[in-house]
């Protein structure tokens, strides 16, 4: 089969992470006889710089004519002086805005080469960590009515939702649950938000489709406490956008292994919007120093998730797991210098890293 992606690079070390997915794609290609092409596409920093805009009109039309987007990264330190609205971070919320991908998928998976690094005590993860968090993407405080008074004396962010955008996201948490450990916990602030009153009453009137799924509800303090607490009770957490970018944070890093975590953005229909939750970490950028595995990892969610290519995506899963029990390392996810041989670890920089799941891809 054949299929169009379209990629944006970005910023920092989106250009080099990029650049792997795509080596890693080809291979997979080659493997199962499909074919990619891909279209470059400017967006965040660099847009900023080439155009004045950090998310061109092209750029948004040409990933809603590609059957997928790849995103490296955007941002840096560069733009940061510039004002909110044109800021690179603006190029994600008119990307998200745009192609209406409104389901964040971000699994908090911890790789069992990679439990050394996870902060939390073994008797605490000891059995490991797979959590899927379900953000909402496209609505709530990130889009909702905004301003300052005209003295400049207040300011205002307005956290908003209908029950037609809860319902969508929360029916793709279940249905996550159900390919998944059937647990579903919806995380709120019921007790003071009223939105989150509207939440629970959308999710209690869909619980009756989905019967064998176990339902909670948790206050985000509460699962703000219990990720670090006892992780291992989720399963798929849903919530709103705000809360979902606060708590993918926490949960990614108790896996140890941000380096290492994908995700995806989907919406009812249209191409899917695929990025490492990692940053453009531009003090790196072009060094062979960045870790290509959290990109390439995402590659798989997207033929899983936009191609329903199944086999492929678990194709890539395996060969990442096979370099690592070999036991290649990126430098944020090697020991120190000195425990490094005892562990068996072989350092090794980007290309490299995507050589060797090119490779591994080429003979399992
Ligand atoms: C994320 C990021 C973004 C967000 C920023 C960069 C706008 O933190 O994808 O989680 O807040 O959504
Ligand atoms: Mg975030």
């Amino acid at each position: 089969m054949k299929f169009n992606i379209v990629t944006i690079p970005g910023d920092g070390i989106g250009p080099d992470i990029v650049r792997e997915g795509c080596r890693v794609l080809d291979a997979v290609g080659a493997r199962f006889g499909h074919t990619f092409t891909y279209k470059s596409v400017l967006a965040g920093g660099a847009a900023i710089d080439a155009t004045g805009e950090p998310l061109p009109a092209e750029t948004l039309a040409a990933c809603l004519a590609s059957d997928a987007v790849l995103l490296g990264a955007v941002g840096g330190p560069k733009w940061d002086v510039l004002p909110g609205n044109k800021r690179p971070e603006k190029a994600l919320l008119g990307l998200r805005g745009g192609m209406k991908v409104y389901a964040n998928l971000r699994p908090a998976l911890m790789f069992r080469q990679l439990s050394a690094a996870c902060p939390l005590k073994s008797e605490i993860v000891g059995n490991g960590l797979d959590i899927l968090i379900v953000r909402e993407l496209t609505g709530g405080m990130y889009f909702g009515d905004r301003g300052r008074s005209s003295d400049g004396n207040s300011a205002w962010d307005t956290e908003a939702y209908s029950k037609e955008e809860i319902a969508r996201v929360v029916k793709i948490g279940f249905e996550s649950a159900l390919k998944r450990n059937k647990k579903l916990c919806v995380v709120d602030k019921a007790n003071i938000l009223e939105t989150s009153r509207l939440w629970r009453e959308v999710t209690e009137a869909m619980k009756g489709s989905y019967p064998t799924v176990e339902l909670s509800y948790m206050y985000v303090d509460n699962a703000a406490m219990q990720l670090v607490r006892n992780p291992g009770q989720f399963d798929v957490i849903v919530t709103s956008n705000m809360f979902g970018d606060i708590l993918s944070d926490e949960a990614s890093q108790i896996t140890g292994s941000i380096g290492m975590l994908a995700s995806a953005s989907l919406g009812d229909s249209g191409p899917g919007l695929y990025e490492p939750i990692h940053g453009s970490a531009p003090d790196i950028a072009g060094k062979d120093l960045a870790n290509p595995l959290a990109t390439i990892l995402t590659c798989a969610m997207l033929l899983r998730y936009s191609f329903s290519l199944e086999n492929e995506a678990r194709a890539i899963e395996q060969a990442v797991e096979s370099v690592l029990d070999d036991g290649w390392r990126t430098g944020d996810i090697a020991g120190s210098a000195k425990d490094r041989e005892a562990l068996g670890e072989k350092l090794v920089g980007t290309r490299k890293m995507g050589d060797l799941v090119v490779a591994a891809l080429a003979t399992h």
